[in-house]
């Protein structure tokens, strides 16, 4: 059956899991085990922005589970200029399995999951980054035994993609979540309401605030680059709009002794988080990092195996 990763929402009864799924492929993997799960299969890379994880995970994840993965530019591929998303996904449907793609444009990506008669993958969009989400879950899961019942809370740009995907995937998996930024950089309405909806129902919170001190009793800091792709032109007010909303060792203190820091990475040190945070004895990004590869290899199973 044809499945779009297009939203975390689109594996909401999937996601603990994939999560799961993706903690026992590590496991296996360093013991030793071989995977041809996706012998014979074949993975659709197009990026129409720089990656290093995102690409390096999902090839190298393709390699471990027997099958292959092939990458393209948008530029070589002319999307919307030499070819329709639609032309595009009509044809890659009759030569690989799953079409994995990081858009500039979120129409684009729409455009070719409608066409597309092979699962469509979301690399990181304008709104969410699923498959950072699954990885992050897969972290918080590994570092604290659970994720039931944890506070989860982002700090910085509210409207980000990671904290919309954080919204969703940690009401999705029982968190309670905060997101701490300026009022202007709240998340959008959508994500706002799904999250709190989904909260509701598990009777959990979701908190949006401008207040600093609300990291008190937090298990997670998170945050994301202030100036992300769509915003280079608001670099210098993004800036100072968010200038007290780095994450530093102050904040970290105002949270639980045991509290984690997490980052998708890549990060601009001392613009978002400061090095000694970034790479200090609370941080989890490179385990965070890492958990690319398995989390997406638990999802490309369940979704070609
Ligand atoms: N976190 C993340 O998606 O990294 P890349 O942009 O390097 O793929």
């Amino acid at each position: 059956m044809k499945k779009n990763i297009l939203s975390i929402l689109d594996v909401a009864e999937e996601i603990e899991e994939i999560i799961d799924l993706g903690i026992k492929l590590k496991h296996d993997v360093k013991a030793g085990k071989q995977f041809n799960d996706l012998q014979g299969k074949t993975l659709a890379m197009i990026f129409e922005r720089q990656s290093t994880r995102t690409r390096l995970s999902f090839e190298v994840g393709m390699t471990l589970l027997g099958g292959h993965a092939i990458f393209l530019t948008g530029g070589e591929m002319g999307i919307g200029q030499r070819e329709s998303p639609g032309d595009i996904a009509r044809v890659l449907s009759r030569y690989v399995d799953a079409i994995m793609y990081r858009p500039i444009n979120t129409l684009y990506l729409e455009e070719l999951a409608a066409h597309a008669t092979v699962p469509v993958i979301n690399g990181l969009d304008r709104e969410e980054h699923p498959c950072q989400i699954l990885a992050d879950l897969m972290t918080i899961k590994e570092k604290k035994g659970r994720l039931e019942g944890l506070t989860f809370t982002f700090v910085g740009d509210g409207d980000d993609n990671l904290a919309h995907s954080y919204l969703l995937g940690c009401t999705l998996t029982g968190m309670n979540v905060t997101v701490i930024s300026p009022k202007k950089y709240w998340p959008n309405e959508y994500y706002a309401t799904r999250s709190k909806d989904i909260a509701w129902k598990k009777n959990h919170t979701v908190t949006i605030t401008e207040d600093l001190n609300a990291v008190a009793q937090t298990d997670v800091i998170a945050t994301d680059t202030h100036v992300s792709f769509w915003f280079e032109h608001e670099r210098q007010q993004r800036r100072t709009d968010l200038s007290n909303y780095v994450v530093t060792q102050e904040i970290m203190k105002k949270a639980k002794p045991d509290v984690i820091f997490m980052h998708c990475m890549p990060i601009y040190y001392g613009e978002e988080v400061t090095i000694d945070v970034a790479h200090g004895q609370k941080s989890v990004v490179i385990d965070e990092a890492e958990n690319r590869l398995w989390a997406q290899m638990a999802l490309l199973t369940k979704l070609l195996s």
